[in-house]
């Protein structure tokens, strides 16, 4: 050992920053046995402080989150937390029907606009969510009168007019959204009963029509308890595989808790690969408090089984899905506190990988457990 430089000087032999592909330089440091060669001492000195990788940094696939612009816009945590951990973002509700086209003759964009150069000046990705949905529909839409031939007019031209608004600006849109009821029949809708059936490939057309370079997604829930929805999703690729319907992947948005079983997900996860298509774990979150215990707490024991049901489904997303068809994973929000749950369950539930102040739960560890 050379004592000029301490228990460790003699040892490091060299320090090299090297480019991962995820796009994070990581100082290596090879430390190759202690010679008697005298070492620079610089090498020692110039070695910066760790910092914790970011999500964006250590995933090897995107990993995205869906936000809203008034939190992006006023809250500064929610803003670095959004911007420094995630390269996706999806938009939680204002690509909405009900937001982005307001009136028949008026669209609103204020809120998406917001998000999309968020998204450019971050470098991240952004993908569109939704078209059509049985909701979030505005007044206009559900008191719409016409025959079939007008009903089809203004499906289309929403759908296209969103879509082309754009350009190539969003990477992907979910076109169709919750088209399925759990027995894997079509859901009852405004859309089913004015178009028909066939409505959900009509959708497809169209928006490949008026941006044939955007990735067309259908998105869908509980395909890891539902193994009738899973089937009808299934069964949906394989259709529109066969009569040429364009389309690019499927979105499972996978609303889930701590209670599901790795083997319901491995299998809706293992499925949807198998279509070929790209798979987006869409709208990830995790509940714990499933039984909607009033004045429920989040226990250090629920967090952690709240950490390893995040890192099995990293896992099975990235063991099961094929490299070229992972579209990536994205969390319904960012923070506890900016969660859809609680007003959806009428309970108290913690389902996401940051706690209400943005700081890093062990769930967000579960995220990087599931790369191992
Ligand atoms: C939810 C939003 O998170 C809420 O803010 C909104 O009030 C209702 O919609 N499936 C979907 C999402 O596809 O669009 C839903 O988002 C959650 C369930």
């Amino acid at each position: 050992m050379n004592s000029r430089f301490g228990w460790f000087g003699s040892c490091w032999l060299s320090v090299k920053n090297r480019q991962f592909d995820s796009g994070i330089a990581l100082v290596v440091l090879v430390m190759l046995g202690c010679g008697s060669a005298p070492i620079d001492p610089t090498l020692t000195t110039t070695i910066p402080p760790t910092t914790a990788i970011t999500l964006r940094e250590a995933l090897p696939f995107p990993i995205g989150a869906a936000v809203n612009p008034n939190l992006i816009t006023g809250t500064v945590a929610y803003r670095q937390v959004a911007s420094k951990e995630f390269n996706s973002i999806t938009s939680e509700n204002h690509l909405k029907m009900g937001n982005v086209h307001p009136a028949q003759d008026r669209y609103d964009w204020t809120g998406s606009d917001v998000l999309l150069n968020f998204a450019e000046q971050n470098k991240q990705r952004m993908h569109g969510h939704v078209l059509i949905w049985h909701q979030s529909l505005p007044a206009w839409v559900t008191n719409f009168q016409g025959d079939s031939l007008a009903w089809e007019a203004m499906f289309k031209t929403h759908i296209q007019t969103v879509i082309a608004h754009y350009k190539d600006r969003l990477a992907s849109f979910d076109v169709v959204n919750e088209a399925f009821a759990d027995d894997g029949t079509l859901r009852p809708s405004i859309w089913l009963t004015h178009l028909g059936p066939d409505y959900i490939a009509r959708a497809f057309q169209y928006a490949h029509a008026a941006n044939p370079g955007v990735k067309l997604f259908y998105n869908e829930y509980g395909h890891e308890y539902s193994t009738k929805r899973l089937a009808a999703t299934v069964a949906l690729a394989a259709d529109f595989k066969r009569r040429g319907i364009p389309i690019d992947g499927l979105g499972l948005q996978m609303h889930t808790n701590i209670g599901q079983t790795n083997a319901n997900i491995e299998n809706a996860i293992r499925q949807t690969a198998a279509t070929g298509l790209l798979v987006h774990v869409s709208e990830l979150d995790v509940r714990v408090n499933q039984a909607k215990v009033a004045g429920y707490v989040l226990t250090a024991a629920d967090a952690q089984l709240q950490r390893q049901k995040f890192a099995s489904i990293v896992r099975a997303y990235r063991t099961l899905v094929p490299a070229a068809q992972q579209h990536g994973i994205t969390t319904w929000n960012l923070g506890d506190g900016d969660s859809w749950i609680p007003s959806f369950c009428s309970c108290q539930d913690f389902p996401l990988p940051f706690d209400k102040l943005y700081a890093k739960k062990p769930a967000y560890d579960g995220i990087l457990d599931g790369l191992k």
